[in-house]
């Protein structure tokens, strides 16, 4: 269907050599956990990966986030299923690092069940599977509120967001101003919120960037230095010759 092109947006991570706003992507995860899993999983991620080098818990005190506090303090909060005991039965236990993220759904038909027939997708590689990306995912999260167009009518557990392709989505409005309270004192308005859930579904979805940029540079860099050295060489074999 039809939909409008997301606002440009520059994030800290656009461009060949950047990186990720760390603080962005830790009250990004803050938004996700408080309001997006509610619906959304995040299948591909385990809960250490918060605690590895690029995440945004990641602490150099602890190169295994298995025993990063704050990573395993997250962990905690969280029920999961486990199982079978020695019984045979499945049981529940608080989370520890190496769980993954829980799904708020057992399976598609209970989500579906859930969302009016609609099934709110994996956020793990969202970035990456949607056309446009990131700037999608804000756009998407701002773009509530509009009057729908003449002759369109939003049907029950329909909601007009331009930025979606047909403009009718059954996700509801996610955010007001002020709907959360982050705890570096960054003021919580529905920009920033998109911002930075934004940010960080962009790291979920991309979680080695930061190293794969660094070894990038560091082999432009080697290359550099290589094609010096062969032009040096060169000019020496050649030096003889008249
Ligand atoms: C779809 C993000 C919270 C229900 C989506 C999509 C994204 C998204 C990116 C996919 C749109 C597409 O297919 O192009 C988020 C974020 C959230 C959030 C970042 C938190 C800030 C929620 C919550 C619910 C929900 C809490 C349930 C109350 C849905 C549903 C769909 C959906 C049902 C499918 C919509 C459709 O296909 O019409 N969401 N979501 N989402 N979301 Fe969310």
């Amino acid at each position: 269907g039809e939909y409008r092109k997301p606002e440009d947006h520059r994030f800290s991570f656009d461009g060949p050599f950047s990186t990720f706003d760390r603080g962005a992507v830790q009250r990004g995860f803050y938004v996700f956990n408080q309001v997006c899993a509610a619906c959304h999983s995040l299948e591909h991620l385990a809960i250490r990966h918060l605690g590895q080098p690029g995440g945004p818990f990641h602490d150099p005190a602890y190169p295994n986030p298995n025993d990063n506090p704050v990573v395993r303090a997250i962990a905690a909060e969280y029920i999961v299923e486990d199982g079978p005991d020695e019984y045979g039965d499945m049981f529940e236990r608080p989370g520890r690092p190496a769980d993954r993220f829980p799904s708020p759904y057992a399976n598609e038909a209970q989500g579906r069940a859930a969302n009016n027939g609609a099934y709110p997708p994996d956020l793990s590689i969202i970035t990456r599977a949607r056309h446009y990306g990131a700037p999608y995912i804000r756009s998407l999260m701002m773009g509530y509120g509009e009057e729908p167009p003449e002759g369109v009518t939003v049907g029950a557990g329909l909601y007009y967001n331009p930025y979606f392709p047909g403009g009718l989505i059954a996700m509801p409005p996610q955010f007001e101003d002020g709907l959360l309270t982050y705890n570096d004192g960054t003021e919580a308005t529905v920009e920033q919120m998109a911002n930075d859930v934004t940010e960080f579904l962009a790291w979920a979805s991309d979680p080695h960037m930061e190293q794969r940029k660094r070894l990038g540079l560091m082999v432009l860099a080697y290359l550099v230095i290589l094609c010096g050295l062969l032009f040096f060489t060169y000019r020496q074999i050649w030096s003889k010759v008249k």
